[in-house]
C-alpha cells in the first residue's frame, strides 16, 4: 500500500495543500538553519561521516516527509557550505540570487525536458528566445545559435567536438560521425594557454585525441597566452606534419582571471585556418558591466563560446551555455530518432533542441536566466559585477603595499592569488585553520612552485571591511 505521503502534484485540492505545506516547512527549515554568517561550521570529514552512519537509505517502511525533513535539519542543513556567506571565497562557485532559487522551484516542479518540443513546449520557446537574445548580447551576429549546458566543462567539450568534426569535413573530406577518427588522428593539435582549465585535456581524451593533442602555450607575467610562442608552436607543428585545428582562448582563467587577447589570436586563427573557441566560463559575467565589458575583447571573432551562469551571474548550479557563431556548425550533433525528434517536426514548427546538445534529457535552466535578467536588469547586474571586480582591485592594492604579502598578478576580474611571505606549510596551515576554526573558506593553489592562497570574489556583499578583517586574521594565525 502507498503510504500517506501523496505521490505527485496534481490539481486535487488536498494534494495542493500538502505541496504548499511541505514547501513551506522546507523553507522554514532552511531559514532556521541560517543562524550565523559563517561559511562553514567547521566539522571534519570524520565528524560528518559519523553523523550519517547507521541511517538506512531504504528503510522497510517509509518515514514520511516530516521525519525526514527533521533529520535533514539536524544533520545536513547546518553543515552545508554556505555559498552566500561573505566568508566564502574559495572557488568559482557562487551564491544563488534569491529569485533564481524561486526559478529552480518552478522548473523542478514542472520537470520539463528540453530534448523535444512535446516534452517542454513553453520551455523550448523560452530557451530559443533567451539564446537568441544572448547571441546578441555576446555580439555573435545573425547566424549564431546556442544551447544551455550543464556548465563550462560540457560547453568546452562541445566546442572542441564541433571544431574537430568540422576540420575533418572541410580539410580532410572525412566524416567523423560516420567513420570515426581518421588514421592520422594522432597528429591533431589544440592550442591553449598553460593555465587554461583542465576540461581541455579531459575533452581531448573524450574526443579520442588524448592529452598529447593539447599543446600548452606559455603565458606572460599577467597570465596571458604568449602570441609569438603560439605562432611558433603552430608553425613548428605544421612543419612536422601535425594538424592544428583549434585555439582555445581563456577569457578569465580559473585561478587568476587573466584574459587572453582575442584580436591577436583571431589573426593567427585566420592565417592558419583554425577554429577559435573562447572559454569565458568565468569572464562572461563582464559582458553586463558597463565599466569592464571592454576587458573581454572582441568576442564576435570567436567561432564558439563557453559561458557559465553559475559563476559570476550568481545562478544556481547548473546553468551553462554554449554559443556558436554559425548555427549550421551544430550539424555534427544532430541525430534523428523516430520516437523523439522526427525530421518533419521542424517544418511543422516544432523545434527539438536535442539536435544541438550532448545531452538528451536536459533541465530548463534557461528559466533562471529569463527570470533573473528581468528582475535585476542591466544596471542591477552591472553593479554586482563591478562590486566584485573592484573588491579584487582593492585587495590587490592593499596587499601590494604590505610587506607581509606577495601577490601573484594584477587581477583582471575578481580573483586574487597571493601568499604570506612565509613557508608553504604556514600558508597551508592558514587555509585549514580558517576553514575549521573560523568558518572562513578561502582557496589555495600553486604559483611558481610555491603554495599561494586565493580569494575568488563572486559575492557582491563582500566589502572592503570584510577583506580587511580576513587579512588581519591571516596575519594573526601566521604569528
Ligand atoms: C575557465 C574555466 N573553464 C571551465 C570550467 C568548468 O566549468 P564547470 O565547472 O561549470 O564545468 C571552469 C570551472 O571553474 C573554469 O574556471
Amino acid at each position: 500500500m502507498l503510504n500517506s505521503t501523496p505521490l505527485l502534484l496534481t490539481s486535487d485540492k488536498k494534494n495542493l495543500e500538502i505541496f504548499k505545506r511541505e514547501i513551506e516547512q522546507t523553507v522554514n527549515s532552511i531559514c532556521e538553519s541560517l543562524t550565523n554568517d559563517k561559511a562553514y561550521e567547521g566539522l571534519s570529514p570524520e565528524q560528518l561521516q559519523s553523523n550519517l552512519k547507521g541511517i538506512p537509505l531504504l528503510p522497510n517502511q517509509g518515514l514520511g516527509f516530516e521525519k525526514v525533513l527533521q533529520k535533514v535539519s539536524e544533520i545536513i542543513l547546518p553543515n552545508f557550505l554556505r555559498t552566500s556567506s561573505t566568508s566564502y571565497m574559495a572557488h568559482l562557485h557562487s551564491p544563488a540570487l534569491i529569485e533564481s532559487i524561486a526559478a529552480e522551484l518552478i522548473l523542478s516542479t514542472f520537470n520539463q525536458s528540453m530534448d523535444s518540443w512535446d516534452q517542454s513546449p513553453i520551455a523550448t520557446e523560452v530557451e530559443v528566445e533567451v539564446v537568441k537574445q544572448l547571441c546578441q548580447l555576446f555580439d555573435l551576429g545573425k547566424d549564431s545559435d546556442g544551447v544551455f549546458t550543464s556548465g563550462g566543462s560540457q560547453s568546452n567539450l562541445s566546442g572542441l567536438f564541433l571544431a574537430r568534426d568540422i576540420f575533418c569535413k572541410n580539410n580532410l573530406n572525412w566524416d567523423v560521425k560516420m567513420e570515426g577518427l581518421p588514421e592520422n588522428y594522432s597528429k591533431f593539435k589544440i592550442y591553449t594557454s598553460e593555465i587554461s582549465h583542465f576540461s581541455m585535456e579531459k575533452s581531448a581524451h573524450l574526443l579520442g585525441l588524448g592529452y598529447k593533442a593539447v599543446r600548452k602555450v606559455p603565458v606572460d607575467l599577467n597570465g596571458i597566452m604568449d602570441i609569438n610562442i603560439l605562432e611558433m608552436m603552430i608553425e613548428s607543428d605544421l612543419a612536422n606534419d601535425c594538424l592544428p585545428f583549434c585555439v582555445v582562448a581563456t577569457l578569465g582563467t580559473t585561478d587568476y582571471g587573466s584574459i587572453d587577447n582575442l584580436d591577436k589570436i583571431s589573426i593567427l586563427c585566420k592565417k592558419f585556418g583554425l577554429w577559435l573557441h573562447a572559454d569565458a566560463a568565468y569572464g562572461s559575467g563582464l559582458i553586463v558591466s558597463s565599466k569592464y565589458k571592454k576587458r573581454l575583447g572582441n568576442i564576435s571573432l570567436c567561432d564558439s563560446i563557453t559561458i557559465d551562469f553559475h559563476k559570476m551571474f550568481l545562478l544556481p548550479i547548473s546553468c551553462g551555455l554554449f554559443l556558436v557563431k554559425e548555427a549550421k556548425n551544430f550539424a555534427p550533433l544532430s541525430f534523428h530518432a523516430d520516437y523523439l525528434n522526427r525530421e518533419e517536426d521542424e517544418e511543422e514548427g516544432y523545434v527539438n533542441l536535442v539536435g544541438k546538445s550532448l545531452q538528451t534529457t536536459r533541465r530548463f535552466d534557461a528559466l533562471k536566466v529569463w527570470m533573473t535578467f528581468q528582475v535585476r536588469g542591466k544596471n542591477g547586474y552591472s553593479n554586482i559585477i563591478d562590486t566584485c571586480v573592484e573588491n579584487a582591485q582593492y585587495l590587490y592594492n592593499k596587499l601590494l603595499d604590505d610587506k607581509y604579502f606577495e601577490v601573484a598578478m594584477k587581477p583582471e576580474i575578481s580573483s586574487l592569488v597571493f601568499r604570506l611571505n612565509n613557508t608553504d606549510e604556514v600558508n597551508k596551515k592558514i587555509r585549514k585553520q580558517l576553514l575549521h576554526q573560523e568558518g572562513i573558506v578561502i582557496g589555495q593553489t600553486v604559483y611558481n612552485n610555491k603554495t599561494f592562497l586565493k580569494f575568488t570574489l563572486l559575492n557582491p556583499l563582500v566589502t572592503h571591511l570584510t577583506l580587511d578583517s580576513i587579512i588581519d586574521k591571516i596575519k594573526v594565525i601566521s604569528n
